[in-house]
């Protein structure tokens, strides 16, 4: 095949691998938290996994760079479990999921949330262990856990988190 011959193909292929429409994966990762909740005050009606970001979602709020800062679902009556996938929001500071009935466990991946600042999960129904993977959120300010079935210890480096003032 002579060089001119090749050149549509190339094309063709550059063209063919680029996607279609940037995927947002934060908008995907709050999208799974809403599948894995219920949600009888339609509180997150708005949540429309067919817009290009989550920026205009309710309860939500994005820095200028259309990344996630905050989730504000406190005293939205939500029950249902938190999902491994909240783990992404790599610019989160503030989960605010307090005086809900969330159950089951807290995903050991809210500890890849590396800008949280606060971690607000108080009154809910969750149980297990606390993840010490917490420990490696080193910018957390603001951690409450308790009005949860939570067992076992607290872990020791949690302790050791410098910036935390309230436990
Ligand atoms: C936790 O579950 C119990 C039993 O289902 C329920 O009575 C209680 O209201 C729940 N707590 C919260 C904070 O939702």
């Amino acid at each position: 095949m002579t060089f001119c011959g090749l050149l549509p193909l190339l094309l063709l292929f550059s063209i063919s691998s680029t996607p279609k429409t940037t995927a947002n994966l934060e908008g995907d990762a709050l999208f799974s938290l809403r599948r894995a909740l219920k949600d009888p005050g339609n509180v997150l009606q708005s949540w429309d996994p067919t817009l290009v970001n989550p920026c205009t979602w309710f309860h939500v709020t994005c820095d200028q760079h259309n990344r996630v800062t905050r989730l504000d679902l406190g005293n939205a009556k939500l029950t249902g479990r938190l999902v491994p996938e909240l783990g992404r929001l790599d610019h989160l500071q503030y989960l605010e999921l307090y005086r809900n009935n969330l159950v089951g466990p807290i995903p050991k991946q809210l500890g890849e949330l590396k800008s949280l600042v606060s971690l607000d999960l108080y009154h809910n129904n969750l149980t297990g262990p606390i993840p010490p993977s917490l420990s490696r959120l080193t910018n957390l300010r603001f951690l409450r856990l308790n009005g949860n079935k939570l067992s076992g210890k607290i872990p020791r480096k949690l302790t050791k988190l410098r910036n935390l003032k309230s436990l």
